[in-house]
């Protein structure tokens, strides 16, 4: 496994790896965990070779946000890697991706300013702008990101449709606890009280979903449901709880298939965000 430093170089051993075979790409922040792991196996299963960026990329951070205590772990995180058979590691630093004077910005109108967009301004124009220098320096054929960042996935979505990105964006489901709690690098913040709270996350969707499968579509409804779980629980200070079209993020009146419900809610210091969306067939993905 190459671990990667400068986006040169990088640049260069992708062009000559491009002529072996597929390419596929997993951006992440690291700390990495079995949601990121799942990424990366969908990535070796559908080409011949996996890049893996980890970059804590600081632009996507609002100034009062978690940049610096971000858990940090290059060293796990390449041993993890090297045992999933990935080729390529991109690690790089932050003057390396936003030398002095960098000041090109990728900006996805409408949909960024929803969900995580409207509670972290700028926010998405930090992620599209890092991803799309990703996808410049890779030319990856697929990329893979998880659904759990349902919102950066709409995001980036509309940025491939509208730049005419010659890759394919690859949607991996959810990777949860044993009892539904959402993987993230953020979960290593909680004390065990306040995991047990964040529990609630998950369990307002549930309630949710159920709740839509017994025949409840009005989303006022279902919201206050979902937002009844979440009030209940100590500890829990909710950023959003919304039922919105899975592409666009505008919110719908009625609940169906193509409809995600989305939370975001503080859990102490610690922003946690979860989703539910009901699927083609009117499946509900948790
Ligand atoms: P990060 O939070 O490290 O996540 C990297 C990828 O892993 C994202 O696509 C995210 O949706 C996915 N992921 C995280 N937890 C998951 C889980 N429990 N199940 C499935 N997938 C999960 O998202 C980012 O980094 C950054 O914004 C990035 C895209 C790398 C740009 O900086």
């Amino acid at each position: 496994m190459e671990i990667v430093r400068t986006p040169s170089t990088l640049q260069t051993m992708c062009t000559q790896l491009r002529r072996a075979g597929s390419v596929g790409l997993v951006p992440t922040m690291g700390a990495l965990h079995a949601g990121h792991i799942e990424l990366v196996r969908a990535a070796r299963r559908q080409n011949d070779i996996t890049v893996v960026s980890i970059f804590v990329n600081p632009t996507q951070f609002g100034p009062t946000e978690d940049l610096s205590r971000y858990p940090r772990q290059l060293q796990r995180d390449c041993e993890m890697l090297e045992q999933e058979g990935v080729q390529v590691v991109f690690a790089p630093e932050a003057d390396a991706m936003y030398p002095a004077g960098s000041s090109t910005w990728v900006e996805v109108e409408g949909v960024s300013s929803r969900l995580c967009g409207a509670s972290r301004p700028g926010h998405f124009r930090g992620v599209a702008t890092v991803v799309l220098k990703l996808f410049n320096l890779v030319v990856p054929d697929r990329a893979y990101f998880g659904q759990k960042d349902a919102a950066q996935v709409a995001v980036l979505r509309r940025m491939v449709t509208d730049l005419n990105l010659p890759l394919q964006m690859v949607v991996c489901p959810i990777v949860r606890d044993h009892d539904g709690f959402a993987l993230s690098s953020r979960n290593a913040y909680l004390s065990a009280e306040e995991r047990h709270q964040a529990l609630s996350l998950s369990r307002a969707l549930k309630a949710m979903a159920a709740a839509w499968g017994d025949g409840v579509i009005a989303a006022a409804r279902l919201i206050e449901i979902g937002g009844k779980v979440l009030a209940e629980t100590p500890g829990v200070r909710l950023d959003y709880l919304e039922a919105v079209d899975a592409h666009t993020l505008l919110p719908v009146e009625e609940a169906g298939p193509g409809t995600l419900f989305a939370v975001a809610a503080w859990v102490g210091s610690t922003r946690l965000i979860d989703n539910a969306w009901i699927g083609p067939g009117s499946r509900v993905h948790l």
